[in-house]
C-alpha cells in the first residue's frame, strides 16, 4: 500500500493574465513528521479570497509571493490530529494560512488561531461572516466609512462575500445603499434579501458615470470599493463633499495581468470635493477581532445581516474553484470542502 497519502497542489507557473489550471500540478507526498512544539493539521476547508491571485505575482505585496514549485496556499480551517505543542490539543479546530494539501505542519506561530466551539454556528462561517471576510466589511465600513444616517453609499463587488456584508452594515446605520454587481440574479438578491435600496448590473450599463450621476444627484458620501479600475473612476466622478472612499480591493486588475492601479482620470475630484480615500488591511485590525465578531454575530443571529456561502467540494477542484472568483461565478463566500 502506498504511503503517499498527502495530496498537494504545487504552484508551478506564474500566470500572465487570467489564472488557470496549468499554473498548478497535483502531487502526492508522504505524511509529514513533527518535532517538539509542532502540530499536524488535517485541512478541512480552503477559503478562496480574491487577493490570492495577487500572491502569484512577483513584486511588492502585503504577503510574500507564493514560491514556484511549492504548494499554493490559502486560509484554511483544519483539525489538529497530532500535537507536540501544549497550547494546541488534538481535536481542536484552527484557522490559519496553510498549503493546499491534506495535512500541514504548524508551530502555532503567526496566523494559527484556535476557534471557539459555538453550537449552531457552521464551522465554515469562521472563514466568512464571522472571520476575515466579515471583519473586512466591518472595519472598512465602520472605521473608514464612518456611516451616518441618511448618507448615500455605493458598494462595488456588492454581491460578493465582503461587499454584501459592507452594504448591510451601512443599511443598519440608516444609509441609502446602492450596489454594483455582475448579474440580474445578484442584483435581485441584493435588493430582495440584503435590503439594498438599489442594485445596478454593471455588465449591462454602458455609461456607469451617467447612471451614478442619476442615482446620486447630491453625490456619493461613502464608496466601499472592492473593484478599482474603471469602476473606481466612475465613482470618483460622482463623489460628494467630504466623501470617504474605502479602498478595500481592486479585483478588476488582479486577473488582468495589470497593475491594479490602472490609470485613473478623476482623482481631481478628491481635491475639489475635499474627499478622503484610504486603503486598509484587515490583518491590521485583528487586535479588535472580538468587537467585530460580537457585532456580526449579534446581527447575524437577529437576521439583520444575511450571508451567503458558496461551497464547492473535492480537493482536486481547487484550481478550477479559484478561477470562479475572477469570472464572477461565485455567489457568496467561496469555500472548498475537502
Ligand atoms: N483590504 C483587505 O484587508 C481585504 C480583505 C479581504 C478581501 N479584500 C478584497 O475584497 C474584495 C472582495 O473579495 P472577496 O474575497 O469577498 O470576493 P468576492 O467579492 O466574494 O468575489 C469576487 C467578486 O468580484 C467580482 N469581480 C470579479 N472580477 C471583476 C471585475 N473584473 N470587475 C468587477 N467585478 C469583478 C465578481 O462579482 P460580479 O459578478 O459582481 O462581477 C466576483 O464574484 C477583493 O477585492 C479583495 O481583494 C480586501
Amino acid at each position: 500500500m502506498s504511503n503517499l497519502n498527502n495530496r498537494q497542489w504545487l504552484f508551478v507557473k506564474r500566470p500572465i493574465g487570467p489564472v488557470d489550471e496549468s499554473c498548478f500540478r497535483r502531487v502526492e507526498v508522504g505524511m509529514p513528521e513533527i518535532g517538539v512544539g509542532q502540530i499536524i493539521l488535517q485541512n478541512l476547508y480552503f477559503s478562496f479570497d480574491a487577493s490570492m491571485r495577487t500572491w502569484m505575482n512577483e513584486g511588492p505585496n502585503y504577503l510574500e509571493p507564493v514560491v514556484l514549485g511549492q504548494p499554493m496556499r490559502s486560509v484554511t480551517l483544519a483539525k489538529i490530529i497530532k500535537s507536540r505543542h501544549p497550547d494546541f490539543p488534538v481535536g481542536e479546530i484552527v484557522m490559519g494560512m496553510n498549503s493546499w494539501e491534506d495535512y500541514s505542519v504548524s508551530s502555532g506561530e503567526g496566523f494559527c488561531q484556535l476557534l471557539p466551539n459555538i453550537p449552531d454556528i457552521p464551522l465554515s462561517y469562521f472563514l466568512g461572516a464571522l472571520g476575515p471576510t466579515g471583519y473586512t466589511a466591518y472595519f472598512g465600513m465602520i472605521d473608514i466609512g464612518r456611516p451616518k444616517t441618511g448618507e448615500a453609499v455605493l458598494v462595488s463587488g456588492a454581491a460578493g462575500a465582503v461587499g454584501s456584508i459592507a452594504g448591510q452594515i451601512a443599511k443598519l446605520y440608516g444609509c441609502f445603499v446602492v450596489g454594483l454587481a455582475g448579474s440580474k440574479e445578484k442584483c435581485e438578491w441584493l435588493v430582495d434579501e440584503c435590503g439594498y435600496d438599489l442594485a445596478i448590473n454593471y455588465k449591462e450599463c454602458d455609461d456607469l458615470d451617467g447612471k451614478l450621476a442619476g442615482v446620486f444627484p447630491n453625490g456619493i458620501d461613502i464608496f466601499f470599493d472592492n473593484v478599482g479600475g474603471a469602476t473606481l473612476d466612475s465613482a470618483l466622478a460622482n463623489i460628494g463633499n467630504n466623501a470617504r472612499i474605502i479602498s478595500c480591493g481592486a479585483i478588476s486588475g488582479y486577473d488582468a495581468g495589470e497593475n491594479p492601479s490602472v490609470p485613473i482620470k478623476n482623482h481631481w475630484m478628491l481635491l475639489i470635493r475635499e474627499a478622503k480615500m484610504q486603503g486598509f488591511l484587515v490583518s491590521s485590525y485583528m487586535h479588535r477581532a472580538v468587537e467585530a465578531a460580537e457585532y456580526l454575530g449579534t446581527h447575524i443571529s437577529n437576521g439583520d445581516i444575511i450571508f451567503r456561502e458558496h461551497i464547492e467540494e473535492g480537493f482536486d477542484s481547487a484550481p478550477s474553484v479559484l478561477k470562479m472568483l475572477y469570472a464572477g461565478k461565485n455567489t457568496g463566500k467561496l469555500i472548498l470542502k475537502l
